[in-house]
């Protein structure tokens, strides 16, 4: 169970408010806290946890937090051969609010100085992997060559199209499973996503443009998943969330792990959703993962 995870790693500090600050005003937060983050890292370390072997292709800084970053990593079982050291490690202010909700800000600091020619250099590990998962806290182009290089290869392609932005067709076109949540996929497509006619339109949009698999995550209301030639709802677990930072990126290091082992796609997001679940009700985006609890 190989996965080569191109990605981002950050230094995440947590503050728990009881809403979102607004603008020109002054929160008092109830409690600080440091975590890892990044996710790129949150998708690795869930990965990692739930058996796989994760190749990490990022850089962090040339700090203390960079070199905090990279133990966890190597802690967390994750291999981090291919992580280099330049500049000033990422960093993510982020609000968690005590109904469990969040708002990220984010210095991505050296995840920016990945680049082209950096995943170039690990063409060999991303050829050799089953599965290729990524997101876009790093240079588009970086996101680009490392696609390109998986899919002459014949890999399995996830991209997590989170923070989004618009993306090139010549990249979604490579891409075997993407998966937005409502807000992602209306920016990446234009179109609203208000209605679940809405949300099978947008979808369509990218199937049209190659995509392989579009999976909608939605929150609360669980998951959307169509290819051409199946499709289908699933519906979230009811838990007692804590803090649902770190909830998409479970789902994401999950699915690579069920898809990786063969599990069909359906199960592999039962799968998901399931560890994604069982993450919402810990605080922090790399929690420990269980595996009797998820059985
Ligand atoms: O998805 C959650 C992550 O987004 C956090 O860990 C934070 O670092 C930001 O990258």
């Amino acid at each position: 169970m190989d996965i080569s995870l191109v990605g981002s790693i950050n230094i995440d500090l947590v503050y728990r408010v009881p809403y979102i600050v607004n603008k020109g005003e002054t929160l008092h937060s109830a409690s600080h806290s440091v975590h890892f983050g990044g996710k790129g890292a949150n998708q690795a370390v869930t990965a990692s946890q739930l058996g796989a072997n994760v190749h990490f292709i990022g850089k962090v800084g040339k700090d203390d937090f960079g070199e905090q970053a990279i133990n966890n990593l190597k802690d967390r079982g994750v291999y981090i051969d291919s992580v280099q050291k330049e500049g000033a490690t990422g960093q993510a202010m982020i609000q968690v609010t005590d109904a469990g909700g969040n708002a990220i800000v984010l210095f991505p600091g050296a995840n920016f100085l990945v680049t082209p020619k950096q995943i170039e250099q690990e063409a060999a590990i991303i050829s050799s992997s089953k599965v290729l998962l990524l997101q876009l806290e790093i240079p588009l182009d970086a996101v680009e060559k490392a696609v390109k290089i998986a899919s002459q290869h014949g890999k399995i392609v996830i991209l997590n199209p989170a923070p989004s932005q618009k993306l090139p067709d010549s990249l979604l076109k490579n891409i075997t499973i993407l998966t937005p949540n409502e807000t992602e996929l209306a920016q990446l497509t234009g179109i609203e996503t208000t209605t679940e006619e809405d949300i099978r339109s947008a979808c369509k949009l990218l199937l049209d443009k190659g995509v392989g698999t579009v999976i909608v995550t939605l929150g609360s209301k669980g998951s959307f998943y169509i290819n051409h030639v199946e499709s289908g709802w699933v519906q979230a677990l009811s838990v007692d969330t804590i803090d649902t930072t770190g909830a998409g990126d479970a789902f994401n290091g999950a699915l690579a792990v069920g898809l990786c082992r063969g599990d069909s796609l359906r199960s592999s997001i039962d799968f998901a959703t399931k560890v994604a679940a069982y993450v919402v009700t810990q605080m922090g985006a790399q929690p420990l993962i269980l595996q009797s609890v998820l059985k």
